[in-house]
């Protein structure tokens, strides 16, 4: 008989990045892009099959590239129909994403017998049919797994579980979780699909409006946003170097960036505005006070004080603060949450038929 050990991971499978956290006190993150060698050629260049995240954005000439999270859930998920080939390719190919980044985790385990339990985030409004696509590409990698709200793992994580208000800002959506002390319940969480990657689209629309002769892909505007994003009316002009016919010239597209970038705020503070409104009205002030920011898109400058801004003026006050490793929270959340939940709970959700 060999050895056996039980270790817990929590996963933040996400649109943009797929995070894990693990016991032995791994964590890490892979950008949520999955190629598959074209041919003989690639395969032997890179010496396997497939490849994940920047090593497959570096290599996608030569790969099938496949985004396989979009709008926070497994692509094509929404779908009842599994039998789809694009629903199928997608489990399969977030399948792949999943067991890489537990192998990145787990690798140097020594045990001959490894049990591993995940907590996996969804967004906050997922459907029963997102949750299922997440158990079902987990069978053969996790021996149990549940699956919970991904603003809710960040307040776990943060120990922020009574009078607070999380908003996670991903590629995706952007998730709100009002928490007061239990599982958050389908009226404490709004989710919107205007996030991050809706940003990248609305500037790289905007610039080639401007600058017909622009010649710029997703993944380059993303880049550049990711360094200057703003939303504030004071600042620098910001510049970006774009091939035109091969050769670099310098655009000013600061009144683009901060537009794209304003266009997330509008359901971010109607959503305040009614979780808080909604709220038992004597811990109202107190949760105006408790919003927190998290995810990637957390670090656009000028954002808290756009939402303080517009809360003063509707909600009469409002306190926002920004947590200090958006990108990680969610997975240490999950993490914590793996292994705070009794062993009973694990059977019961592991299975949702
Ligand atoms: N400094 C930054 N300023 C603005 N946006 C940023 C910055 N850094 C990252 N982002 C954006 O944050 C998003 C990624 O955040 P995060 O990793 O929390 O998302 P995700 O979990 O992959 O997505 P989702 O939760 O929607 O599935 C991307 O849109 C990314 O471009
Ligand atoms: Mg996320």
């Amino acid at each position: 008989m060999g050895t056996t050990k039980a270790i817990n991971v929590g996963i933040d499978l996400g649109t943009s990045r797929t995070v894990i956290a693990c016991d032995n006190g791994i964590r890490t993150f892979v950008p949520s892009f999955v190629g598959y060698a074209k041919d003989a050629v690639t395969e032997k260049m890179l010496g396997k099959k497939i490849v994940f995240g920047n090593e497959a954005l570096k290599y996608k000439m030569g790969l099938e590239l496949y985004k396989p999270i979009e709008n926070g859930v497994i692509r094509y998920s929404d779908e009842s129909d599994e039998e789809t080939d694009g629903y199928k390719k997608s489990l399969e190919v977030s399948r792949e994403l999943l067991k890489h980044v537990v192998e990145l985790a787990v690798k140097d385990e020594k045990a001959d017998n490894l049990i591993i339990r995940g907590v996996v985030g969804a967004p906050a409004l997922a459907t029963l049919n997102n949750k299922k696509a997440i158990l079902n590409i987990t069978k053969g990698i996790l021996n149990d797994v549940m699956v919970v709200s991904e603003p809710f793992t960040v307040a776990y994580h943060l120990g922020c579980l009574y009078n607070y208000l999380i908003i996670d800002i991903g590629a995706g959506t952007v998730d709100l979780c009002r928490m007061h002390g239990t599982i958050p319940s389908p009226e404490d969480q709004i989710t919107s699909t205007l996030a991050g990657d809706h940003i990248d689209r609305t500037f790289l629309k905007l610039v080639h409006e401007k600058y017909e002769e622009a010649n710029l892909t997703v993944n380059m505007i993303k880049r550049f946003k990711e360094e200057n994003a703003f939303v504030s009316t004071q600042g620098e002009r910001v510049t970006i170097d774009i091939p035109v016919h091969g050769k670099p010239r310098t655009y000013d597209v600061t009144d683009e960036l901060r537009q794209a970038c304003k266009e997330i705020v509008p359901d971010i503070v109607e959503g305040i505005r009614k979780l808080v409104a909604t709220f038992d009205p004597e811990y109202q002030n107190e949760l105006k006070g408790n919003i927190i920011l998290a995810g990637g898109g957390s670090q656009i400058v000028g954002l808290k004080k756009e939402i303080e801004t517009y809360m003063l003026e509707t909600l009469g006050y409002g306190r926002v603060t920004k947590i200090e490793e958006p990108l990680f929270a969610g997975a240490n959340g999950a993490l914590m949450l793996a292994r705070d939940m009794p062993e009973e709970y694990w059977d019961e959700i592991a299975d949702p038929e």
